[in-house]
Protein backbone atom coordinates (compact mmCIF):
# COMPACT_ATOMS: atom_id res chain seq x y z
CA UNK A 1 0.00 0.00 0.00
CA UNK A 2 0.99 3.68 -0.47
CA UNK A 3 1.48 5.27 3.39
CA UNK A 4 2.94 8.31 4.09
CA UNK A 5 6.92 8.47 4.90
CA UNK A 6 6.47 9.01 8.75
CA UNK A 7 5.20 5.59 10.18
CA UNK A 8 8.28 4.31 8.14
CA UNK A 9 10.81 6.43 9.64
CA UNK A 10 9.39 6.51 13.26
CA UNK A 11 9.41 2.93 12.54
CA UNK A 12 13.11 2.76 11.62
CA UNK A 13 13.82 5.21 14.64
CA UNK A 14 12.42 2.26 17.41
CA UNK A 15 14.28 -0.52 15.44
CA UNK A 16 17.35 0.96 14.79
CA UNK A 17 18.07 0.52 11.38
CA UNK A 18 17.15 2.72 8.01
CA UNK A 19 14.79 2.75 5.17
CA UNK A 20 15.78 3.11 1.54
CA UNK A 21 14.81 5.72 -0.39
CA UNK A 22 15.59 4.78 -4.24
CA UNK A 23 15.22 7.31 -6.95
CA UNK A 24 12.93 5.50 -9.95
CA UNK A 25 12.99 7.37 -13.39
CA UNK A 26 10.64 4.62 -15.48
CA UNK A 27 8.57 1.43 -14.92
CA UNK A 28 11.62 -0.83 -15.14
CA UNK A 29 12.99 1.47 -11.77
CA UNK A 30 9.74 0.98 -9.69
CA UNK A 31 9.40 -2.71 -10.89
CA UNK A 32 12.97 -3.39 -10.53
CA UNK A 33 12.66 -1.61 -6.57
CA UNK A 34 9.12 -3.13 -5.64
CA UNK A 35 10.52 -6.52 -6.36
CA UNK A 36 13.48 -6.06 -4.28
CA UNK A 37 11.21 -5.08 -1.39
CA UNK A 38 8.88 -7.89 -1.58
CA UNK A 39 11.64 -10.30 -1.82
CA UNK A 40 13.51 -8.81 1.08
CA UNK A 41 10.18 -8.02 2.93
CA UNK A 42 11.27 -4.45 3.65
CA UNK A 43 9.31 -1.38 3.51
CA UNK A 44 10.49 0.93 1.25
CA UNK A 45 10.69 4.98 0.01
CA UNK A 46 10.35 5.68 -3.91
CA UNK A 47 11.30 8.73 -5.30
CA UNK A 48 11.42 11.40 -7.39
CA UNK A 49 14.32 13.77 -8.47
CA UNK A 50 14.02 16.83 -10.80
CA UNK A 51 15.44 14.99 -13.21
CA UNK A 52 13.05 12.41 -13.22
CA UNK A 53 10.22 14.95 -13.07
CA UNK A 54 11.83 16.42 -16.56
CA UNK A 55 12.08 13.25 -17.87
CA UNK A 56 8.78 11.05 -16.77
CA UNK A 57 6.61 13.87 -15.46
CA UNK A 58 4.59 13.65 -12.13
CA UNK A 59 1.61 12.08 -13.27
CA UNK A 60 3.38 9.08 -14.83
CA UNK A 61 5.78 8.78 -11.87
CA UNK A 62 2.62 8.68 -9.64
CA UNK A 63 0.56 6.43 -12.08
CA UNK A 64 3.36 3.71 -12.21
CA UNK A 65 3.80 3.93 -8.39
CA UNK A 66 0.57 4.20 -7.44
CA UNK A 67 -0.14 0.57 -9.04
CA UNK A 68 2.98 -0.54 -7.54
CA UNK A 69 2.00 0.07 -4.00
CA UNK A 70 -1.53 -0.60 -4.81
CA UNK A 71 -0.39 -3.96 -5.44
CA UNK A 72 2.08 -4.81 -2.96
CA UNK A 73 2.28 -5.68 0.57
CA UNK A 74 4.93 -3.88 1.44
CA UNK A 75 4.44 -0.17 2.75
CA UNK A 76 5.26 2.18 0.19
CA UNK A 77 6.24 5.78 0.13
CA UNK A 78 6.36 8.10 -2.78
CA UNK A 79 8.14 11.05 -1.63
CA UNK A 80 9.67 13.77 -3.60
CA UNK A 81 13.38 14.28 -3.71
CA UNK A 82 14.74 17.75 -3.46
CA UNK A 83 11.50 19.82 -4.00
CA UNK A 84 12.89 23.35 -4.93
CA UNK A 85 9.45 25.38 -4.24
CA UNK A 86 6.57 25.64 -2.52
CA UNK A 87 4.52 25.14 -5.87
CA UNK A 88 6.28 22.01 -6.27
CA UNK A 89 5.22 20.62 -3.30
CA UNK A 90 1.83 21.25 -4.15
CA UNK A 91 2.16 19.80 -7.41
CA UNK A 92 3.37 16.86 -6.04
CA UNK A 93 0.70 16.47 -3.04
CA UNK A 94 -2.13 17.11 -5.50
CA UNK A 95 -0.96 14.90 -7.78
CA UNK A 96 -0.67 11.77 -5.04
CA UNK A 97 2.92 12.43 -3.48
CA UNK A 98 2.91 11.00 -0.01
CA UNK A 99 5.88 12.71 1.17
CA UNK A 100 7.86 15.46 -0.04
CA UNK A 101 11.40 17.28 0.46
CA UNK A 102 11.48 20.78 0.67
CA UNK A 103 15.11 22.13 0.13
CA UNK A 104 15.91 24.94 1.09
CA UNK A 105 19.38 24.42 2.22
CA UNK A 106 20.69 27.31 -0.33
CA UNK A 107 18.28 29.86 1.72
CA UNK A 108 19.83 31.45 5.22
CA UNK A 109 18.41 29.59 7.86
CA UNK A 110 15.12 32.02 8.77
CA UNK A 111 14.39 31.64 5.30
CA UNK A 112 14.65 27.90 4.93
CA UNK A 113 12.81 27.57 8.38
CA UNK A 114 9.86 29.87 6.63
CA UNK A 115 9.54 27.81 3.63
CA UNK A 116 9.38 24.86 5.33
CA UNK A 117 7.15 25.49 7.91
CA UNK A 118 4.56 27.44 4.68
CA UNK A 119 5.16 23.15 3.03
CA UNK A 120 4.01 21.99 6.29
CA UNK A 121 1.06 23.61 7.02
CA UNK A 122 -0.33 22.11 3.46
CA UNK A 123 1.42 18.80 4.03
CA UNK A 124 0.26 18.19 7.66
CA UNK A 125 -3.47 18.84 6.70
CA UNK A 126 -3.58 15.91 4.30
CA UNK A 127 -1.33 13.51 6.32
CA UNK A 128 2.20 14.19 3.80
CA UNK A 129 5.32 13.67 5.56
CA UNK A 130 8.08 16.11 4.84
CA UNK A 131 12.15 15.91 4.76
CA UNK A 132 14.00 19.20 4.47
CA UNK A 133 17.93 19.46 4.70
CA UNK A 134 20.04 21.95 6.58
CA UNK A 135 23.98 22.19 5.41
CA UNK A 136 25.11 21.81 1.67
CA UNK A 137 25.39 18.53 0.43
CA UNK A 138 28.23 18.28 -2.64
CA UNK A 139 27.88 17.39 -6.02
CA UNK A 140 29.68 15.16 -8.15
CA UNK A 141 31.91 18.14 -8.94
CA UNK A 142 32.52 19.75 -5.60
CA UNK A 143 35.76 19.22 -4.04
CA UNK A 144 35.33 19.85 -0.56
CA UNK A 145 38.49 20.76 1.39
CA UNK A 146 38.92 20.36 4.75
CA UNK A 147 38.64 23.99 5.54
CA UNK A 148 35.35 24.65 4.42
CA UNK A 149 33.94 21.91 5.78
CA UNK A 150 33.23 23.59 9.05
CA UNK A 151 31.06 26.33 6.50
CA UNK A 152 29.19 23.05 4.21
CA UNK A 153 28.40 21.04 7.03
CA UNK A 154 25.42 20.99 9.11
CA UNK A 155 25.76 23.04 12.01
CA UNK A 156 24.24 21.19 15.20
CA UNK A 157 22.84 24.09 16.56
CA UNK A 158 21.31 25.22 13.66
CA UNK A 159 20.12 21.38 13.06
CA UNK A 160 18.28 22.21 16.53
CA UNK A 161 16.87 25.44 16.23
CA UNK A 162 15.49 24.33 12.73
CA UNK A 163 14.07 21.38 13.72
CA UNK A 164 12.22 23.48 16.88
CA UNK A 165 11.03 25.81 14.62
CA UNK A 166 9.14 22.95 12.64
CA UNK A 167 9.06 20.04 13.50
CA UNK A 168 9.50 18.49 10.28
CA UNK A 169 9.32 14.45 9.95
CA UNK A 170 12.91 13.67 8.45
CA UNK A 171 15.93 16.41 8.29
CA UNK A 172 18.69 15.31 5.52
CA UNK A 173 21.88 16.59 6.75
CA UNK A 174 25.73 17.72 5.15
CA UNK A 175 28.18 15.74 6.57
CA UNK A 176 30.48 14.76 3.85
CA UNK A 177 28.67 12.97 1.06
CA UNK A 178 27.93 13.98 -1.96
CA UNK A 179 25.43 12.87 -5.02
CA UNK A 180 26.75 10.98 -7.84
CA UNK A 181 30.10 8.95 -7.72
CA UNK A 182 32.94 9.74 -5.57
CA UNK A 183 36.63 10.63 -6.67
CA UNK A 184 38.38 9.22 -3.34
CA UNK A 185 36.76 7.73 -0.37
CA UNK A 186 34.00 10.07 1.11
CA UNK A 187 35.44 11.24 4.76
CA UNK A 188 32.06 11.36 6.80
CA UNK A 189 31.93 13.65 9.42
CA UNK A 190 30.51 11.02 12.53
CA UNK A 191 31.31 13.60 15.72
CA UNK A 192 29.01 15.96 13.50
CA UNK A 193 25.94 13.12 13.26
CA UNK A 194 26.58 12.51 16.48
CA UNK A 195 26.22 16.06 17.81
CA UNK A 196 23.48 16.35 15.58
CA UNK A 197 21.36 13.33 17.24
CA UNK A 198 21.99 14.29 20.83
CA UNK A 199 20.34 17.60 19.99
CA UNK A 200 17.60 16.63 17.59
CA UNK A 201 16.13 13.29 18.46
CA UNK A 202 14.51 12.27 14.88
CA UNK A 203 15.23 10.52 11.44
CA UNK A 204 18.29 11.99 9.84
CA UNK A 205 18.81 11.36 5.77
CA UNK A 206 21.63 10.69 4.64
CA UNK A 207 22.04 12.03 0.52
CA UNK A 208 24.72 10.59 -1.89
CA UNK A 209 24.79 7.52 -0.39
CA UNK A 210 25.58 5.58 -3.53
CA UNK A 211 29.68 5.00 -3.12
CA UNK A 212 30.13 5.22 0.46
CA UNK A 213 31.75 2.12 1.85
CA UNK A 214 29.67 -0.16 4.00
CA UNK A 215 31.18 0.21 6.78
CA UNK A 216 30.36 3.62 7.13
CA UNK A 217 26.60 3.07 6.00
CA UNK A 218 26.07 0.89 8.22
CA UNK A 219 28.09 3.23 10.97
CA UNK A 220 25.84 6.15 10.08
CA UNK A 221 22.70 4.23 10.95
CA UNK A 222 24.43 3.31 13.99
CA UNK A 223 24.22 7.23 14.67
CA UNK A 224 20.71 7.81 14.00
CA UNK A 225 20.46 7.33 10.27
CA UNK A 226 17.01 6.40 9.19
CA UNK A 227 16.85 6.91 5.76
CA UNK A 228 19.54 6.73 3.18
CA UNK A 229 19.10 7.25 -0.61
CA UNK A 230 20.38 5.91 -3.46
CA UNK A 231 20.60 6.61 -7.11
CA UNK A 232 23.72 6.33 -8.87
CA UNK A 233 24.21 3.18 -7.64
CA UNK A 234 20.92 2.00 -9.27
CA UNK A 235 22.13 3.67 -12.71
CA UNK A 236 25.47 1.57 -12.86
CA UNK A 237 23.01 -1.39 -12.14
CA UNK A 238 21.00 -0.21 -15.21
CA UNK A 239 23.60 0.42 -17.66
CA UNK A 240 25.78 -2.21 -16.59
CA UNK A 241 22.49 -4.63 -17.25
CA UNK A 242 21.99 -2.97 -20.89
CA UNK A 243 25.78 -3.11 -21.88
CA UNK A 244 26.16 -6.90 -20.92
CA UNK A 245 23.00 -7.74 -22.61
CA UNK A 246 24.16 -5.94 -26.11
CA UNK A 247 27.35 -7.40 -25.72
CA UNK A 248 26.21 -10.75 -25.34
CA UNK A 249 23.57 -10.61 -28.47
CA UNK A 250 24.82 -7.33 -30.56
CA UNK A 251 21.92 -7.96 -32.99
CA UNK A 252 18.78 -7.99 -30.03
CA UNK A 253 16.07 -5.92 -31.69
CA UNK A 254 13.58 -6.43 -28.57
CA UNK A 255 14.55 -3.96 -26.26
CA UNK A 256 12.83 -5.79 -23.50
CA UNK A 257 15.33 -8.41 -23.62
CA UNK A 258 18.11 -5.35 -23.31
CA UNK A 259 15.75 -3.84 -20.18
CA UNK A 260 15.08 -7.02 -18.48
CA UNK A 261 18.90 -7.59 -17.49
CA UNK A 262 18.66 -4.08 -16.48
CA UNK A 263 16.04 -4.99 -13.85
CA UNK A 264 17.43 -7.44 -12.43
CA UNK A 265 20.67 -6.30 -11.90
CA UNK A 266 19.08 -3.29 -10.28
CA UNK A 267 16.85 -5.66 -8.08
CA UNK A 268 20.01 -6.84 -6.63
CA UNK A 269 21.77 -4.07 -5.90
CA UNK A 270 18.58 -3.15 -4.21
CA UNK A 271 18.11 -6.04 -2.06
CA UNK A 272 22.03 -5.84 -1.11
CA UNK A 273 21.19 -2.10 -0.16
CA UNK A 274 17.89 -3.31 2.13
CA UNK A 275 19.99 -5.56 3.76
CA UNK A 276 22.95 -3.48 4.85
CA UNK A 277 20.44 -0.86 6.15
CA UNK A 278 18.96 -3.42 8.37
CA UNK A 279 14.95 -3.19 7.26
CA UNK A 280 14.79 -6.63 5.08
CA UNK A 281 12.04 -8.73 7.41
CA UNK A 282 10.66 -5.33 9.12
CA UNK A 283 7.13 -6.04 6.89
O1 LIG B 1 19.02 14.46 -6.34
C1 LIG B 1 19.79 13.59 -6.60
C2 LIG B 1 19.71 12.76 -7.80
O2 LIG B 1 20.59 11.70 -7.69
C3 LIG B 1 20.01 13.55 -9.05
O3 LIG B 1 18.87 13.66 -9.73
O4 LIG B 1 19.88 14.13 -12.00
O5 LIG B 1 17.68 12.99 -11.69
O6 LIG B 1 17.90 15.42 -11.13
P1 LIG B 1 18.61 14.09 -11.25
P1 LIG C 1 23.56 9.17 -4.96
O1 LIG C 1 23.27 9.38 -6.42
O2 LIG C 1 24.96 9.52 -4.61
O3 LIG C 1 23.14 7.82 -4.52
O4 LIG C 1 22.64 10.24 -4.15
C1 LIG C 1 21.24 10.11 -4.22
C2 LIG C 1 20.53 11.18 -3.47
O5 LIG C 1 20.98 11.69 -2.47
C3 LIG C 1 19.20 11.58 -3.97
O6 LIG C 1 18.64 12.62 -3.23
ZN1 LIG D 1 19.98 14.05 -2.49
NA1 LIG E 1 27.24 9.45 -3.98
Amino acid sequence: PLVSMAPLLAKAEEGKYAVGAFNCNNMEIVQAIIAAAEAERSPVIIQASQGAIKYAGIDYIVALTKIAAENTFVPVALHLDHGTSFDQCMQCIRSGFSSVMIDGSKYALEENIAITNRVLAVARAVGVSVEAELGKIGGTEDDIHVDERDALFTDPNDAKRFVEETGVDALAIAIGTAHGQYKGRPELDFERLKKIKSLVDMPIVLHGSSGVPEEDIRKAIDLGVRKVNIDTNLREAFVEGVKEAIAKNPNEIDPRKLLGPAKTKMSEVIREKIRIFGSNGKV
